[in-house]
């Protein structure tokens, strides 16, 4: 069997998210999603609408996501590699490059972004009170 992972926030799910988690399963037989949780975004002066708890459930909702497991540290990834017998990492390719020393452990995979939405433009959307149709 073929192991996969990928790490994110994944705040206010998203068509970018789905797209990404399906394309992530796509490389192998299942997928493990780490999500950042409260306390480690806290520390990274990000700030979530929805909580871990929310954001966990949603993800492990999705057909294509076999396990959820909390993101806690920058530090943790070869430890989960390990742990899980990863064969594969994969993340969005505004990551390029970042996580190569990873490669020692398990394949590398920068998928490209699905354009014009992301959480961030998901919530300057809703301030604006304009519709996603009309990100750019
Ligand atoms: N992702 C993607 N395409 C997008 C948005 C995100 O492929 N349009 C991917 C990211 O590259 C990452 C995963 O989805 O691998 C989770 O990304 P996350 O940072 O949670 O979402 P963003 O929408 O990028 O959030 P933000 O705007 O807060 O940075």
């Amino acid at each position: 069997m073929k192991k996969v992972i990928t790490y994110g926030t994944y705040d206010l799910f998203h068509i970018g998210h789905l797209n990404m988690l399906k394309r992530a399963r796509a490389l192998g037989d299942y997928l493990v999603v780490a999500i950042s949780t409260d306390e480690f975004n806290t520390g990274k002066h990000k700030q979530c609408v929805y909580p871990y708890s929310h954001r966990a459930q949603i993800v492990e909702a999705m057909k294509f996501v076999d396990k959820v497991i909390p993101e806690t540290s920058w530090e943790q990834k070869i430890e989960d590699i390990k742990k899980y017998s990863i064969d594969v990492f994969v993340i969005g390719d505004d990551w390029t490059g970042k996580f190569d020393f990873l490669k020692e452990y398990c394949e590398v995979v920068y998928l490209p972004r699905t354009k014009s939405i992301s959480t961030t433009a998901i919530k300057d959307t809703v301030q604006s009170g304009k519709s996603i149709s009309s990100i750019t």
